[in-house]
């Protein structure tokens, strides 16, 4: 694989910043998609960024950051139905798009349980649907609930339209007293090109594919609408249950077929890749004459048993995947080049094309991602594309696979107009005018600007009021834009939404809201807002919208430090130490080129020590607490410190924490487990199971793992071969286990 090959001698400096760019990217395309409905990358490239920062990731994993883009999934619900958080979550599938991609999936897995290459393991292969997932809740045979993914944790409560579905049973015999089921809500090709027909003869809206079509007929407020569609439905996986379906995935596939459901009849059963691969390869060739629309196979563990120690990664299974098919291309005409400033100031490069027919979907934008990608390079400044760069003006190559935002591929020069002039990438924010600064080892611009850009404010401002954060109803991007720029009652920074209230003594709130309701919307708002005064300690970080601080850090700080009086204390000691590791980035970089021009090896390590002496030991023991928790690098914690460190954004912060009442975090609810909400630490060799298992399972029973002893340590699980850190907790008085031991105590836990 391509990427096998690039990431072969990419140096760690490089890798992390090759992480960081491609966070940035797929978080503000997360946000592009989600939040604002206006997608820039497509979905193809998503998987390929995706694909590639899973690939870094898996090089280098300790460099895996607290905000992976490997651990965010889908979209948040939407107003207007209720919502409901789902008993079990519902997950997205990771993704391979190659051979090479199942066999490695295979080997993942083996490994992880411990298996020869040669022991017997079976997995199903199946189509992947391409519709939405929908939940279905059955309590005594009865359909009781019914809800849409929505962002996994929490879907909208769609029972009512699922009830009009002639696939869907309201009532099943013989299942559990209590059965989710999981499946695809999907439209046939036939019923899509009728309801087109009769949408476009009655003036109506059409829709781009089958796949929209399901999800707008689905997401009715009207349920005698859902009615109208001809929308089906495939079972292909459970949630809660009361008690087990059967011992193997095609068994409970089986059962739920006779419950009366729909089940895929391409799914069978292989032994090992190259059935699986072989199933594929028929699948495809029968992909255009199905009738509706796939795009992949899944494959799934048979055994359920394994399937349960292999458990989860934040929000897909390990063991299950989705083997995507190749994208969809087409050619046209480049525009022009407009550039985005995001939350963090990255300057994104956007392409405006002459409008083309990608697989069935009207393309006009389509992202560019960097500089260098514009320029034919990526970021460790090796050749793409044979090294040809990108001109306004060219013929280029658009890239799409499933419904969301494209991507420029390719360009063919034979094609380009005399006068194409190379891209010159602004050096100035296009927004206010600032520097716009390229670190080194970044591949992202940024404005400089900081809180003074008014593109940067506002998107921060529409992130810290978007749904993973404070979520304040009626007021969302549109009203953030109205409120940033109105000069009488400003919103400039998140404080300043909780002072509205209290600020509009002339009632120009109900002016703002000219549709009729402006008394009634501006109270509902002042309502809204007040009831998020009272926040969980995550959110308010997540909501912060540090660079590298998404949802899983966020999560990870909060449990972590339980206050926020801890975390601000802990962040302000650790401070200096920050400062030093910057230092200690740039002496290392400086030596590596040293070594180079005087042909000897690097001295890294004396190096980097060197700027650590004489550092306050509380900030050396506060940095080393937060650089220890689990899913909190490096990366990350220099983002965070620094940010409380600028003084702008600190009185920004300050300014918002006085209006809010901020609830501790509690400890991870696990009851009856001798381990939760102690912090443990792996070193040495496992012998008994995997580090990955070992930590799955722990983190399972409400333990934190973490990467390194410090006082606050409960217990160090020590194997053979464990070296400093067994030391440092026979220094600190932690107590010290091994393997057997460890086993012991959470023995039927
Ligand atoms: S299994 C825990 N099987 O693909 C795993 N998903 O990209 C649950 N999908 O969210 C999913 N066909 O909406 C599974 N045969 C299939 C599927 C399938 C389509 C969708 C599903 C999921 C998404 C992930």
């Amino acid at each position: 694989m391509t990427d096998a090959r690039a990431i072969e001698g990419l140096s760690e400096a490089d890798a992390a910043a090759e992480l960081a760019a491609l966070a940035e990217t797929l978080l503000r395309a997360n946000q592009d998609y989600h939040a604002e409905d206006a997608p820039q990358l497509s979905d193809a490239e998503y998987d390929r960024l995706k694909q590639r920062n899973a690939a870094v990731e898996a090089a280098f994993p300790h460099l895996k950051r607290a905000d992976s883009p490997s651990d965010q999934v889908g979209a948040a619900p939407s107003d207007g139905f209720s919502k409901v958080a789902h008993a079990q979550r519902m997950l997205s599938l990771g993704n391979a798009f190659d051979a090479a991609g199942i066999t490695e999936f295979d080997a993942r897995i083996r490994k992880y349980l411990g298996l020869g290459p040669d022991a017997p393991l079976r997995y199903t292969a199946e189509p992947k649907i391409d519709g939405l997932s929908l939940s279905l809740r059955y309590e005594n045979g009865a359909l009781v609930q019914a809800a849409t993914r929505g962002d996994g944790a929490v879907g909208e409560n769609v029972t009512a339209n699922a009830r009009t579905i002639g696939d869907i049973p309201t009532r099943i015999t013989g299942a559990p007293e209590l059965l989710e089921v999981r499946g695809e809500v999907y439209m046939s090709h036939a019923d899509f090109a009728a309801l087109n027909t009769r949408q476009s003869e009655a003036g109506t809206k059409t829709f781009a594919n089958p796949r929209n079509a399901a999800a707008g007929s689905l997401r009715q407020l009207d349920p005698s609408i859902t009615r109208s569609r001809p929308l089906r439905f495939f079972a292909y996986a459970w949630g809660a249950l009361s008690g087990p379906l059967a011992e193997t995935q095609k068994a409970a596939i089986d059962r739920l077929a006779a419950f009366g459901f729909q089940t895929n009849p391409l799914t069978v059963l292989c032994d090992g890749p190259d059935e699986m691969l072989a199933h594929y390869a028929t699948i495809e060739q029968q992909r255009a004459s199905l009738g509706y629309d796939i795009d992949g196979v899944v494959y799934k563990v048979d055994d359920l048993a394994l399937q349960h120690r292999l458990g989860f990664r934040s929000t897909t299974p390990r063991w299950a995947i989705a083997h995507k098919f190749p994208a969809e291309l087409a050619w046209t005409r480049l525009e022009a080049i407009d550039i985005q400033v995001g939350r963090t100031g990255a300057l994104s490069p956007v392409a405006r094309l002459t409008p083309v027919t990608v697989g069935g979907v009207v393309v006009s934008n389509a992202t560019l991602h960097n500089e260098d990608y514009i320029a034919g390079r990526d970021s460790t400044g090796r050749e793409i594309r044979d090294g040809k760069d990108i001109r306004v003006g060219d013929w280029v190559q658009v890239y799409r696979a499933g419904d969301v935002i494209p991507k420029v591929a390719d360009v063919d020069l034979s094609k380009r107009p005399a006068n194409a002039e190379p891209y010159v990438f602004p050096e100035t924010c296009p927004e206010c005018g600032s520097d716009a600064i390229r670190e080194e080892g970044d591949a992202v611009r940024r404005c400089s600007g900081g809180l003074i850009c008014p593109a940067q404010a506002v998107e921060k401002l529409k992130h810290f009021v978007s749904r993973g954060a404070f979520d304040i109803e009626g007021l969302g991007a549109k009203q953030i834009e109205m409120f940033y720029h109105d000069d009488q009652l400003p919103v400039r920074t998140p404080a300043d939404i909780f002072s509205l209230e209290a600020r509009d003594v002339r009632n120009l709130t109900k002016l703002a809201n000219r549709d009729g309701s402006g008394e009634t919307s501006a109270r509902n708002l002042f309502a809204a807002i007040k009831e998020r005064r009272s926040v969980p300690l995550g959110r308010v970080i997540f909501a912060l919208g540090i660079r590298h601080v998404g949802e899983v850090a966020a999560a990870d700080l909060a449990r972590h430090y339980g206050s926020w009086a801890a975390l601000a204390e802990a962040v302000d000691l650790a401070g200096p130490a920050a400062e030093r590791q910057l230092q200690a980035d740039r002496a290392e970089a400086r030596e590596r080129q040293a070594a180079v021009q005087e042909g000897r090896r690097a001295r890294i390590k004396p190096v980097r020590d060197a700027v650590w002496d004489g550092l306050d030991p509380a900030a050396h023991a506060a940095w080393a607490d937060l650089t220890g928790i689990d899913g909190i690098g490096v990366t990350v914690a220099v983002a965070l410190v620094t940010s409380f460190q600028q003084a702008a954004e600190r009185a920004s912060i300050d300014a918002l924490v006085a209006e809010l009442s901020i609830k501790d975090a509690a400890a991870p609810e696990v009851t009856g487990s001798p381990v939760a909400g102690k912090t443990v630490v792996f070193t040495g060799t496992l012998e008994k199971m995997t580090r990955a298992e070992a930590k799955a399972r722990a983190e399972a029973l409400g333990a934190r793992v973490s990467g390194s002893v410090s006082a606050k340590t409960d217990i160090v699980i020590a194997g053979p071969g464990a070296g400093s850190k067994a030391r440092k907790a026979t220094d600190l008085g932690v107590e010290i286990l091994d393997e057997d031991g460890w086993l012991a105590l959470i023995d039927g836990a």
